[in-house]
């Protein structure tokens, strides 16, 4: 999705620009831009193209341009096909502003006809454009009094980097439910949407709140909220290493993050488990520990991968908390009327804790005043500092635009948090021991599953043709089954659906034939014999099929046509052992069809508009 960076200081702006796109590419953008001062020539520079940051950095390849302020943008299409014209930079019809925007104004087909009646020309089908005018209307020498009037009469989101001609030497930020930083040098500063655009310059970082609104000199910079009253915020230290976030020898970023499931369960349940007591302690709940106690039901919203985890999370807290858990797409919850009382509580999941609708039906729990939790992975996101309390999941960055890593430490989280919520009701402790003994084991068995990669990736070569595939699975290995559809269809293209193996004779069994092939998730748990009898169905169909099974069954060998085996632990626990199989053969497919794995096509990492 759209990324922001912008540079002021005494060095060259231009590749510290394109070196912050660059690491927002991971993000998913269709064209890019920069807008910079020729400090030689004391004029504003504006260069787009419709194509990646690389298009964009080729048309500096040869210039001598030394520009010490630029504001830049990678863009993903809302409003106005990908191009030349509708990408940012955009500005006002004297071409003396300039600004960069992340999010979507809502109100712009309004305010454009009022522009257009007052003489405004536009250039560009974007609603971001409006914004540039607007500021144009208002501007008497001031640039951030003229973005402060602007900001009064615009509905929607924002993060907003602008810089005007006629007011030089600064960047004027503003934020409004899209994220937005100042990252702190030594007489320079680089803003960002992202922390990845700035980690490599600076550590230390101060995030705008929403309705507030900074200026950002080389030598300082001051935040003010709208109604132009000082805020004094301390910085935060990003704790992002820059080897975190590049790719380490692998090919792919998605790969490598696969890899690092491993450690990623470690670092997600570092210290939080009391193996003699068979407790979790989650620090960032300690706060709301008796609040947690009294309520009777939680309901959950999440997006893309994010809501799977929690589809796996709501049978682990029933199972072993006892506690009534519902799981909804954030983007159906913000807009119906659901039903909450006090004893409610709200559970926000988000990787990168930005995604519009999440953090909206969050906002909307919020209003009902029921507490609200979060779990996130990017620290100092929206959801973490909104939610009454949350626990983060430790997975560090994850670039690939799929989400691998971060969708196990999601599973791990939950793991631990039905341990917790169970401990505080009906669940025994030797029963916590055995959670917590068989979270602890998990790390070791993953390493198992990763040594299967080669056999995956023959596996692979033998189904790449395959147009569609159909994913089963039943009770905790159902939302795998979605899980592994999702991933196939992300990174290969390949048409897959993924279903609860019961709904399987209430329709998909008519799409099956020898074309058509099955992933099935049967392993040695309380629904074996259940998905055995399945995919006989589909056998008997002369459907191809794929099962993935327990170490030592040896009698699925016989009946399909290829097997992946991977170690035994506790069932609720099985959704994190039985992902990594199905990313690992989705990356493979990807790769051997020449897929972006990635940046696949038309995807963000981080859905930040609706
Ligand atoms: C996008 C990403 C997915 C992610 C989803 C929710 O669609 O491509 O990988 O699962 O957003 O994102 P979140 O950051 O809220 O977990």
């Amino acid at each position: 999705m759209c990324g922001i960076v912008g540079y002021i200081g005494k060095q060259n702006a231009i590749p510290i620009s394109l070196d912050g796109l660059k690491r927002l590419e991971y993000r998913g953008y269709d064209s890019a831009g920069m807008a910079l001062f020729d400090s030689q020539k004391n004029k504003i520079i504006c260069v787009k193209v419709a194509g990646k940051v690389d298009s964009l950095e080729e048309r500096f390849r040869n210039s001598n341009i030394f520009s010490n302020c630029a504001i830049a943008h990678t863009r993903w299409a809302t409003h106005g096909i990908p191009s030349i014209k509708n990408a940012h930079p955009h500005n006002d019809c004297k071409k003396n502003i300039y600004l960069v925007h992340n999010g979507i104004i809502e109100n712009y087909k309004f305010l454009k006809e009022k522009l257009k009646e007052e003489g405004h020309k536009f250039y560009s089908d974007t609603d971001t454009e409006i914004l540039a005018h607007l500021i144009e209307k208002f501007f008497s020498g001031n640039l951030e009094e003229a973005v402060v009037q602007a900001l009064k009469l615009v509905k929607g989101t924002y993060g907003l980097a602008v810089i005007s001609k006629n007011d030089p030497g600064k960047i004027v930020a503003a934020r409004n439910s899209s994220p937005l930083l100042i990252g702190l040098g030594r007489d320079e500063f680089i803003i960002a949407s992202d922390p990845s655009a700035v980690v490599s310059y600076t550590k230390k970082v101060v995030y705008l709140e929403d309705g507030e609104v900074a200026v950002i000199t080389p030598e300082d910079f001051s935040i003010t909220n709208l109604r132009q009253r000082k805020i004094i915020r301390p910085h935060v230290n990003l704790k992002w290493d820059f080897e975190e976030a590049t790719k380490a020898g692998f090919p792919h970023f998605m790969l490598k993050e696969i890899f690092e499931i491993p450690e990623t369960i470690q670092n997600s349940t570092r210290g939080r488990l009391i193996f003699d007591e068979g407790l979790a302690k989650l620090g960032g709940l300690e706060l709301v520990l008796d609040e947690l106690r009294g309520i009777s039901r939680m309901v959950i919203c999440a997006c893309g991968t994010a809501y799977l985890a929690s589809l796996a999370g709501e049978y682990m807290i029933e199972e072993y908390a006892g506690l009534p858990t519902e799981v909804e797409y954030a983007s159906e919850f913000r807009y119906r009327k659901p039903i909450l009382n006090q004893n409610t509580a709200f559970l926000a999941v988000s990787q990168s804790g930005e995604t519009a609708d999440t953090l909206a039906a969050l906002r909307e729990a919020k209003r009902k005043g029921i507490l609200s939790l979060g779990v996130v992975n990017t620290v100092g996101s929206s959801v973490a500092r909104e939610t009454d309390a949350g626990v983060y999941n430790h997975a560090g960055p994850e670039i690939g635009v799929a989400s691998t890593k971060a969708f196990v430490s999601q599973l791990t989280v939950f793991a631990l948090f039905a341990l917790l919520l169970g401990r505080q009701r009906q669940l025994s402790s030797v029963m916590g021991q055995r959670i917590a003994k068989e979270i602890s084991a998990l790390p070791e068995k993953v390493k198992e599953i990763l040594k299967l990669n080669s056999q995956i990736r023959n596996l692979a070569k033998k189904y790449r043709d395959y147009n569609h595939f159909l994913y089963l699975g039943r009770k905790y290995n159902y939302p795998i089954a979605l899980e592994g559809a999702l991933k196939l269809k992300e990174i290969s293209y390949i048409h897959a659906e993924g279903y609860g193996a019961g709904e399987m004779k209430h329709g998909p069994i008519a799409l099956i034939d020898k074309n058509f092939p099955t992933f099935a998730i049967a392993l040695s748990d309380s629904v074996y014999e259940k998905m055995f009898s399945n995919i006989m169905e589909i056998k008997a169909r002369e459907g191809r099929v794929i099962v993935l099974a327990t170490n030592g069954n040896n009698e699925i060998k016989k009946m399909v046509d290829d097997v992946i085996y991977v170690p035994k632990t506790l069932e609720m626990l099985s959704p994190i052992l039985a992902v990594v199989p199905l990313q690992l053969f989705a990356y493979h497919i990807g790769v051997l069809r020449g897929c972006d794995i990635d940046k696949p096509r038309n995807l963000a990492k981080s859905v930040t508009v609706e």
